[in-house]
């Protein structure tokens, strides 16, 4: 069984897709542990009630960003993870952290990336006149918001959407993309090479 650690900064849908689906569709994994840099993030309560440990990484109670990420680091090795995944985890990770767990880390962000890495993609892709949004599933580089694509979902903007139309639009997609990609991670199909990543299988890695 393959271990995953999920990092949360707050409500945590993106987690509990993710805990769902392992569970519902018997995934050759186990989400061992939910850890949040915030003792207040929503997520953590749906955690515990299914049994998964829970643990809280306070950034503000560390000097420095390097304190936090070891700190991080620390207790994230203590579950003997196979993949960490970040699931709304709104705190930039140093390189030695991602260097540390690279190959088995993964992040969404809700743009199609390489456009749009940061904050405000929604209201950035409508400023833009942007047609299609969308979100990225990727393995995590030392770069924000780079790094080798898994999967994408693409969604039509419409007459009339605000930032929040689209954002819960992207997010349902989200609860799709997400945990399709840890699947695939989990059950070795997904290779890397000279950066893309491809599906040993040949599924498709884009959700419409
Ligand atoms: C999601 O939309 C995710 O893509 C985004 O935060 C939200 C978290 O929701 N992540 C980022 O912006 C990371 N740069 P959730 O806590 O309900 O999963």
């Amino acid at each position: 069984m393959k271990r995953i650690v999920i990092l949360i900064s707050g409500r945590g849908s993106n987690m509990e897709a993710i805990q769902q689906r392992c569970v519902e569709q018997g995934w050759p994994a186990t989400v061992v542990a939910v850890i949040a840099n915030r003792a207040d993030a929503a997520g953590l309560a749906y955690a515990a009630g299914q049994g998964v440990a829970t643990a809280v990484v306070d950034h503000r109670a560390h000097a420095s960003r390097e304190a936090f990420d070891a700190e991080l680091a620390r207790v994230i090795d203590s579950h003997a993870p196979d993949l960490v995944v970040l699931a709304g985890f709104m705190r930039i990770l140093g390189p030695a952290f991602v260097q540390r767990f690279e190959g088995r880390l993964l992040n969404i962000h809700p743009s199609l990336l390489p456009a749009f890495p940061g904050l405000h993609t929604h209201r950035r892709a409508l400023a833009a006149g942007c047609k299609a949004v969308g979100a990225t599933v990727h393995f995590v580089t030392p770069e924000l918001d780079h790094g080798p694509i898994v999967m994408q979902s693409v969604v039509p903007v419409r007459p009339g959407d605000d930032e929040h139309a689209l954002a819960a639009r992207v997010l349902a997609t989200e609860h799709v993309i997400y945990p399709q990609a840890v699947r695939w991670f989990v059950e070795g199909r997904l290779r890397v090479e000279d950066g893309v990543v491809s599906h040993a299988g040949g599924a498709s890695q884009v959700y419409l």
